[in-house]
């Protein structure tokens, strides 16, 4: 039997419901198989670890998560601490640092969804947008002079390396390939930006001649959240910049139903370290500690774990549980309308997995 061995790192807010959450849904389904266990690792690295340590995570701390299999994480953001502080101590620390390049964000309505979208059937938003995860706008390039003073200057430099961009495209094309319509955007925006933008536009065209089966087109940033809403089906697969996608990705999710639904990995393809997988929400400080937070985005998250470890039966088999959670309205929480609890979606997909111990409960 294989045991994969998962670091959980909560972080703040809701994320401390919904990791929890998300680690009983792994354990639930562990229980069903024989095929596979679960060893989890917890860290509490966080605002409540800045508190007590002046760091978001030790200075060793990729050491302590290097060897895992993969990460759950939950979400960074503190009331307290600026965000720049609790973003680039954490999260940023750990996708930079294991070279996680690749963020992958699915969007799909689903069953039992009300997505806001009039004229839009839910067959016709199934997205994949790839986020740079690596550079451009978030390479922390840039600096401040002059602080205080009236001739104060701020700068940040959007850096995108040649090998940066050809290794996202590729990943992009690639994943294009393995979707049934093979139908690949690149989204920029070198109408404005003459330089980093045009050498993305160069790469792509020069990394589409390896993917001959691949169909893609490309489309200004501002045009494309037009096109999300007007049309819908005509987008499949996208890769974006990191700041593009970080906007567009908020986007595909609000056009899906709801925020508290949507996944993202944080994937280093080459797999010379873990991926990091979190739902995009964040830590929602205004209902965190009440037990309304949804972690349908934490489940799904946990389905792309699952395909990243290659456990795709299993994947598939929370999936469906997830859909049919989502398809009862009942078990929807507070952000789809709904006033179910954490812990009764949770307990509703562990029992759709057959788990001996709720199966036992929902008999008694
Ligand atoms: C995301 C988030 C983060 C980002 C925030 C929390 C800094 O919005 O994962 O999309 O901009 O990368
Ligand atoms: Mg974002």
């Amino acid at each position: 039997m294989k045991t994969y061995r998962i670091a959980t790192i909560p972080g703040d807010g809701i994320g401390k419901e919904v990791v929890p959450a998300g680690q009983q849904v792994l354990s639930a389904l562990a229980s069903t198989t024989d095929a596979f266990a679960f060893e989890f690792e917890n860290f509490d690295w966080g605002g409540d670890y800045y508190r007590k340590h002046g760091v978001m995570m030790p200075d060793n701390g990729l050491d302590a998560i290097r060897d895992k299999d993969a990460i759950l994480f939950g979400s960074a953001g503190d009331p307290d601490i600026p965000d720049h502080i609790t973003l680039w101590g954490l999260r940023l620390k750990i996708c930079q640092g294991f070279d996680q390049y690749a963020n992958v964000r699915p969007t799909r309505i689903l069953p039992g969804i009300d997505a806001p979208l009039k004229r839009c059937a839910p067959e016709d938003l199934n997205w994949v947008i790839v986020r740079e995860n690596s550079e451009g706008e978030y390479a922390g390039v840039g600096g401040r002079v002059h602080q205080g003073h009236p001739i104060e200057a701020a700068t940040d430099v959007s850096m995108m390396t040649r090998a940066g961009v050809e290794r996202i495209m590729r990943f992009a094309f690639r994943l294009a390939q393995s979707r049934p319509r093979k139908l690949l955007t690149v989204i920029t925006k070198s109408n404005a930006q003459r330089h980093a933008m045009v050498m993305w536009d160069e790469i792509a065209v020069q990394v589409s001649k390896e993917f001959p089966d691949v169909k893609w087109d490309k489309e200004l940033v501002d045009a494309s959240t037009a096109r999300m809403i007007n049309r819908p089906a005509s987008l499949d697969t996208i890769v974006a910049t990191n700041l593009h996608a970080d906007i567009l990705s908020d986007l595909a999710a609000a056009l899906a139903g709801s925020l508290g639904i949507a996944p993202t990995g944080n994937i280093d393809p080459e797999r010379r370290f873990p991926s990091m997988f979190e739902p995009i929400h964040g830590s929602a400080f205004d209902i965190m500690g009440k037990g309304l937070a949804n972690p349908v985005g934490t489940f799904w998250s946990v389905v792309m774990l699952l395909e990243h470890l290659g456990e795709f039966d299993a994947a598939k088999r929370v999936m469906q549980a997830v859909e049919a959670v989502t398809a009862d309205t009942s078990l929807h929480t507070r952000d789809l309308g709904g006033q179910a609890t954490t812990a009764e979606v949770t307990a509703a997909v562990c029992a759709l997995l057959g788990e001996p111990a709720a199966a036992a409960a929902r008999a008694a």
